[in-house]
């Protein structure tokens, strides 16, 4: 009966550890292959990084650009910023299930975002900065509710924001400048509390500037330069705005006065020399 116990018990810990070794063993081998498939995807590698470094010969943990939390030893980090690849982003990237960090900015990747990175569900810094991605922007990009950074700059992006973006309750800065899209600013982007940093710049936008209806207390700059914004600014525009510092809106098509509600914004006055660029606004 004892016997039979402890044979019973022994056979749940080997059961268990096993089954611990071989989610190590699957889950790290899970992020080698997401990597090697990236790099199959890479045409052009300039400084001949990934053909020298990624090697299934070395641990992934020490190849160029990747890092791994210390106690799982899961790949937390990728960081291929500025090495003049060439290439698409495969859908196996989805499975880096530990990556708080991506950053692939300036860089030649084209081709569309793959859905799948819609699991990265621990992604808190995101760029894609200085590519030639096209499409649309993701709407799946609002569910990645944990992102503090979204880099989209300086790419092919077309359509519009997607209201979607509003749900990312963390985000600090938001830079798509420098892409087509078009259409207006959603509402819900100015109902992200911890936003501090807003870049919009040469794009294609249209429609008025969406009213804050709360206030934002992190914001401290806004750049809208050069889209086709029109409309009157929003009476209350700076009702909710105490530490915005930095208001860029020059090259619009903005009609009528700056809101009186601007002196509320006390930070903001030792930049006021910068509304002297405006141009639209003041006509
Ligand atoms: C990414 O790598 C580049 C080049 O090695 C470096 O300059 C940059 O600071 C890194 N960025 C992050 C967020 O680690
Ligand atoms: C982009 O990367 C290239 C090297 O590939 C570098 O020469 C250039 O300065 C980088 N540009 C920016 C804006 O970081
Ligand atoms: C990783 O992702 C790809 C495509 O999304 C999938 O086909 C593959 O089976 C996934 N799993 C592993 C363990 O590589
Ligand atoms: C703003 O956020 C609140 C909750 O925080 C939500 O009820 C409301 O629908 C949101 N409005 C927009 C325009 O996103
Ligand atoms: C916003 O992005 C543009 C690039 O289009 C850049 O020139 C500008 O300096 C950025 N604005 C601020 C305030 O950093
Ligand atoms: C603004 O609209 C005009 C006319 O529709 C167009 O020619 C121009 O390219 C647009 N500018 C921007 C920055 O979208």
């Amino acid at each position: 009966m004892g016997n039979t116990f402890l044979n019973l018990a022994l056979l749940i810990i080997f059961h268990f550890s096993m089954a611990t070794i071989s989610m190590k063993l699957t889950t790290i081998l899970t992020d080698q292959s997401a990597l090697l498939v990236l790099k199959d995807h890479v045409i052009h590698d300039p400084a001949n990084v990934l053909t020298t470094s990624w090697s299934a010969s070395a641990p992934v943990c020490n190849w160029f650009g990747v890092s791994c939390g210390s106690k799982h030893r899961r790949v937390t980090a990728l960081n291929l910023s500025g090495l003049g690849l060439v290439g698409t982003l495969p859908r196996h990237l989805g499975n880096l299930s530990f990556l708080s960090l991506l950053y692939i900015t300036n860089n030649s990747f084209n081709g569309r975002l793959p859905v799948q990175l819609s699991n990265l569900q621990r992604l808190k810094y995101l760029s894609f900065g200085i590519n030639y991605f096209s499409g649309e922007i993701p709407s799946w990009l609002g569910s990645l509710t944990e992102l503090r950074t979204l880099f989209l700059y300086q790419n092919n992006f077309k359509g519009v924001i997607p209201f979607s973006l509003g749900y990312l309750s963390k985000l600090e800065a938001l830079y798509l400048f420098e892409n087509q899209i078009s259409g207006s600013i959603p509402s819900s982007i100015f109902n992200i509390s911890s936003l501090q940093i807003i870049n919009l710049s040469d794009n294609m936008l249209s429609g008025s500037i969406p009213s804050v209806p709360r206030d934002l207390h992190s914001l401290e700059l806004i750049d809208f330069t050069t889209n086709n914004l029109t409309d009157h600014m929003p009476k209350d525009m700076f009702d909710h705005l105490p530490n915005l510092k930095e208001l860029f809106l020059s090259f619009n098509l903005l009609s009528g006065r700056i809101p009186a509600s601007l002196f509320k914004c006390k930070k903001l006055q030792k930049y006021l020399y910068r509304i002297t660029k405006w141009r639209g606004a003041y006509q």
